[in-house]
């Protein structure tokens, strides 16, 4: 595999609504971006993963695009933007732009269009269908937001497809001339210098709804070929596919350089585990770390040379991780460093979630009406005309919900944290006077240096991205790992659990790479690790 500079670098996600405001409306925008590019430059990432700036009725906060060519009122103006990029760029830091081309917003011109009949030439964009024989929907496909995926148009006396809200109509892949203007797009994007493309559930674009094919539908390669043809095939850019339902297998189709198609997915297998298998996700069980291991090990070996790993815990649709599977209360600092520890030292290239660095946790509510999600909100609601209770709904969506990631970062214990000095759009975590950007910089024990160092030690050992790996046999709660690059052997030991653990090697230490405590490891034999220790050592 000749070697890329998406597969060294640490990439960091933004999530601009809830980064930083600068002008008081209490939403973030792209100048508060710009005035913390210094700060990310500190943290080292080499690349940003931007969820979408786009103009947007936001009813799914940006994911609902209504112009793909402007930028939305409330984040600023494509000068702005185009600043940002230069100042990104002049830092050495390329910014991956968010691309959801599965659904436009049902009020893009596109589907303005659509909508005026059968004839307009932008209906086909779209798609529609007849009502069942029975003057139903079309058929039983739901939507990722709670009820049918259907919805009925009066005009034309049909229905429409969202696999999201029904602000979201999906885009008809089948069509020649969308796709062209897709490509038209993202070759806009692509000339004014960005990095790359995050591709939105990209999975789903080969869909055939009337036979109930949503995701890995038949033409989905070929459409990724075709785009990577008319857009970035050409250039050096870092792609990423969103892709829910992917095996080893199918992340070797669009990960194999060879086949020219993305240059990595998201997996979410791992993510899966606390989910009762077959249910939905707010079907909650804990979640069993033998389990977790064998996953990840699989991802791991399985790609070999034929696909690229994508590395996370966090994202904007994701719980926050310490809060989900490690310990944010009596070890929120442990587990946090673990967590970094464990995946940094992975095989793939390491994704942040603005306000991981720092070890933001989830924000728990305790009624509905401080939602403001509209998965949440439309969950809870099918979830109480099902008969569920309002404290088991209460109680997923805590565990689950989507708002959990979407709390202001505090970048001190001011006022608002200092995320703005108007009314945030939703709360700040109430404890942001403890967990805030300029704590976390003032302490040098902080998790913020933690992944400051690992970014680093990226950087400066080869082993980190390249190195084979291999598990090592433990007790379920410890996670160990080797890797091996050039006769040159790092052993990573993790403690996931609240508990001590046995953990021996008779491996001998020859270097301490990095620890999340402070006792220094001197010896491997008969070790008893303490509550989420880890360390990575060079060892003989
Ligand atoms: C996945 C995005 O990450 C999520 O936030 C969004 O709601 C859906 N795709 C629909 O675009």
């Amino acid at each position: 595999m000749k070697k890329k500079w998406w597969q060294e670098v640490v990439v960091y996600q933004i999530y601009p609504r809830s980064f930083k405001d600068s002008n008081g409306d209490g939403i973030g925008d792209i100048r508060g971006m710009i005035d913390e590019l210094d700060y990310l430059e500190k943290l080292g990432i080499g690349a940003i993963w931007l969820s979408p700036v786009y103009q947007s009725p936001n009813d799914d906060n940006g994911y609902d695009i209504s112009d793909y060519e402007a930028i939305m009122d409330e984040f600023g103006t494509m000068e702005d933007m185009d600043e940002f990029l230069a100042e990104a760029n002049k830092r050495n830091i390329k910014v991956v732009m968010d691309l959801v081309v599965n659904h436009t917003s049902d009020e893009h011109q596109w589907f303005i269009e659509a909508k005026k009949g059968k004839d307009n030439p932008y209906r086909d964009y779209y798609v529609w269908a007849d009502p069942a024989e029975d003057g139903g929907v079309p058929n039983d496909l739901r939507s990722t937001f709670s009820g049918t995926a259907w919805e009925f148009d009066e005009l034309s006396g049909q229905y429409y497809l969202h696999l999201f809200s029904k602000k979201q109509p999906d885009l008809n892949w089948e069509n020649e001339e969308m796709r062209q203007a897709v490509y038209d797009m993202m070759n806009f994007w692509i000339e004014k210098g960005i990095g790359g493309f995050r591709l939105d559930v990209i999975d789903l674009v080969g869909k055939i709804p009337l036979e109930g094919i949503t995701g890995n539908g038949p033409k989905l390669h070929e459409y990724l070929q075709e785009m990577n043809q008319a857009t970035f095939g050409n250039h050096d850019l870092l792609t990423v596919g969103e892709t829910w339902g992917a095996t080893p297998d199918i992340a070797k189709l669009y990960s194999n350089p060879a086949r020219k198609e993305l240059s990595m997915v998201f997996q979410f297998e791992h993510i899966g585990l606390d989910q009762q298998p077959g249910k939905e996700k707010w079907d909650l069980q804990p979640v069993d770390i033998a389990q977790l291991k064998t996953i990840l090990t699989k991802w791991q070996i399985e790609l070999g040379n034929e696909g690229w790993n994508s590395l996370f815990w966090n994202n904007h649709d994701l719980p926050r991780m310490i809060s989900r599977w490690g310990n944010d209360q009596e070890y929120r600092v442990e587990s946090a460093k673990m967590l970094a520890i464990l995946l940094h030292m992975m095989k793939g290239t390491p994704y942040i979630y603005q306000g991981e660095e720092i070890g933001m946790t989830n924000t728990p509510i305790s009624d509905i009406s401080e939602a403001e999600d509209i998965e949440t909100i439309n969950m809870y609601n099918e979830r109480l005309d099902q008969g569920y209770s309002k404290t088991e709904i209460i109680d997923s969506i805590n565990a689950k919900g989507r708002d959990n990631a979407r709390r202001p970062i505090a970048w001190n214990s001011k006022e608002n944290g200092g995320f703005t000095t108007g009314t945030p759009w939703i709360a700040l975590n109430e404890n942001y006077q403890e967990i805030n950007v300029a704590a976390a910089l003032d302490d040098p024990d902080s998790i913020f240096y933690t992944y400051q160092k690992l970014v680093q030690l990226r950087k400066d050992n080869p082993i980190m991205v390249w190195g084979d790996f291999e598990l090592v046999d433990t007790v379920d709660c410890v996670f160990s790992y080797y890797r091996e690059y050039n006769g040159e052997r790092w052993l990573i030991v993790t403690n996931f659990s609240n508990e001590e653990q046995a953990f021996s090697s008779e491996d001998k230490i020859e270097k301490v790479i990095i620890q999340n405590n402070k006792k220094e490891v001197t010896s491997l034999q008969n070790m008893i690790l303490s509550p989420w220790q880890a360390f990575v050592v060079k060892v003989k």
